[in-house]
């Protein structure tokens, strides 16, 4: 059983490990590379929790039973009177030894549900790996579609990965 929530500045701690954690083991899921992060100061993330709190954007957490941070992802809406009405899902992510429980579509099916709440939003948008057919999948059966395929974003070795955008609806 898990609890999803907010983030707030007391997580920064928990969510630097988890995010880093992610970005070394899922290298072509994510466009930050572990040798940006796996020395990033977690302070920096206090801050980005404290910004977050002004903003109309937010960060879910999937805490377990004993309280510790299992997943996360982060909804960043545009800025500016054409682009206001779109919101990007990014960084979705459950921990390795959690995932097939239902956690991802929890933190998914949670964000949507806010996202709808907020003012002036209409639609979300995001950009999923080629590497990542999981997230695909749920990220189809939460209601999204794919509007195009941007090739070879990301390089990881000399492995290419194609990114595929999709788009939902709120
Ligand atoms: C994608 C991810 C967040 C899914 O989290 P999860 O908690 O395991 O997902 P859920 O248990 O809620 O599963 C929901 C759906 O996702 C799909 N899915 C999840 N894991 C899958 C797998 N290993 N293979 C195929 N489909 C999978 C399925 O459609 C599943 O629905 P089903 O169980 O009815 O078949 C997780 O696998 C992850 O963190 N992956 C690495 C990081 C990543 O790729 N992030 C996306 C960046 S855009």
């Amino acid at each position: 059983m898990v609890t999803i929530a907010k983030l707030e500045p007391k997580h920064a701690k928990a969510l630097n490990r988890l995010t880093i954690d992610a970005i070394r083991d899922y290298p072509a899921a994510f466009t930050t590379d572990y040798s940006q992060v796996r020395h990033r100061p977690f302070g920096m993330l206090v801050d980005h929790l404290r910004d977050l709190e002004r903003t109309r954007g937010f960060r879910l957490g999937a805490f377990d039973a004993g309280g510790e941070l299992v997943g996360t992802v982060r909804l960043i809406p545009r800025e500016g009177p054409k682009l206001a009405h779109s919101a990007d899902v990014v960084f979705l992510y459950v921990r390795r030894d959690r995932q097939r429980e239902g956690i991802g579509r929890a933190l998914l099916e949670r964000l949507i549900e806010e996202a709808g709440r907020i003012d002036g939003l209409e639609q979300l948008e995001l950009s999923v790996s080629s590497d990542s057919s999981a997230a695909r999948r749920l990220y189809e059966q939460t209601g999204f579609e794919v509007t195009g395929v941007q090739r070879r974003q990301i390089r990881v070795g000399e492995a290419y990965h194609d990114l595929i955008a999709m788009w939902r609806s709120l």
